[in-house]
């Protein structure tokens, strides 16, 4: 541990407590300028310390760092996050988390980082990933499962985070197909599956999540504004990161159970239900052709079924819904 870290730690473990520039020195060993230096340099990083003579400094608040320590805490999965990473800043927690699995990691390794320098979403575009606001992570998954069936692991996250998001925030929150999860029709949480497979066997899918927690207002650029929000400013309160990722990890390791033994099935229901597209007149742009008419079911694969204006059934496996 750094001088730095070892003041924050002193502070956290007396809670409320004032703590004299001459007592820390002697704790940590070093001068008393040094230690003023490091409580200025915390203070620049969003510490906030109050300072009273005669008495010293008192912590009174910590900059919304995620720690790792109150998500495990909050776990009460067997593998699903049982090794974390977190990082200050990084291009793509996907990129990340393809070299982890390189580097051998295990089934369940979740990547979190603060802020994504080139974070992205579905169909090549951006995804916006400001510092310290959302949650930005992947996670690796290893099914035995064969590639076609990873449409299905899409539709099994969104259920899951749309149990964790209205566990947490107690939101009314749905699903647009195939894993767009809104507030209101607003977005706040994308899905991002990447996957390797060797000809038809999966060797592993890193699932992407992003969910703009506590971005306020300001933080969306202008032309985000009219289809994007947060869940702060949904709820009206500030979201506990580290609890809303236990949350989902929670949620999707019990659906994954559930997937792996019984199928497809029981999943499906769930997500019809959570559903804010189907039954709805919605468009449809593939890559090749724009399809009109009503969302209609969910197919095994997990494929949208639309009937279109002329009573054709169409179904569609990879596009973008408009309701
Ligand atoms: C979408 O709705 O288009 C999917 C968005 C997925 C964004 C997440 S944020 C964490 C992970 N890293 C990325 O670069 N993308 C995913």
């Amino acid at each position: 541990m750094t001088v730095r870290e070892r003041i924050v730690d002193l502070f956290r473990s007396n809670p409320g407590v004032y703590l004299s520039g001459e007592q820390i020195s002697r704790e940590l060993g070093c001068s008393r300028t040094a230690v003023w230096k490091h409580i200025e340099s915390l203070r620049q990083d969003g510490f906030q310390f109050e300072a009273v003579t005669r008495k010293g400094y008192r912590l009174t608040e910590e900059p919304d760092k995620l720690r790792k320590a109150h998500i495990e805490e909050a776990l009460q999965t067997r593998f699903m996050g049982r090794h974390i990473e977190v990082r200050e800043e990084v291009e793509s927690t996907m990129n990340e988390a393809h070299r982890l699995v390189a580097e051998g990691a295990e089934e369940g390794t979740l990547i979190f980082a603060e802020e994504q320098t080139s974070g992205r979403g579905r169909m090549g575009r951006h995804w916006h990933s400001p510092k310290g606001k959302g949650i930005w992570m992947s996670l690796i998954l290893k099914p035995r499962v064969p590639v076609y069936f990873v449409p299905q692991l899409t539709l099994l996250t969104a259920v899951a985070l749309c149990r964790a998001i209205r566990k947490v925030c107690g939101i009314d929150i749905g699903i647009k197909w195939p894993n767009d999860l809104l507030v209101k029709g607003r977005k706040v949480s994308g899905i991002l599956l990447e996957m390797s497979g060797e000809d038809e066997r999966l060797k592993y899918v890193i699932i992407g999540v992003g969910i703009t927690a506590n971005l306020t207002e300001a933080d969306f650029p202008e032309d985000l504004k009219p289809v994007a929000t947060s869940l702060a400013l949904e709820s009206g309160a500030p979201v506990r990161r580290e609890a809303m990722i236990a949350a989902f990890l929670n949620e999707l390791e019990q659906l994954y159970d559930l997937y792996l033994e019984n199928g497809f099935a029981p999943i499906r229901i769930m997500w019809e239900a959570m559903s804010v597209s189907l039954n709805c007149p919605i468009r449809v742009k593939t890559s090749q052709e724009t399809v009109e008419g009503r969302a209609d079911s969910l197919d095994d694969s997990g494929a949208l079924t639309v009937i279109t204006d002329d009573g054709r059934k169409v179904k569609i496996y990879s596009g973008d819904v408009e309701l």
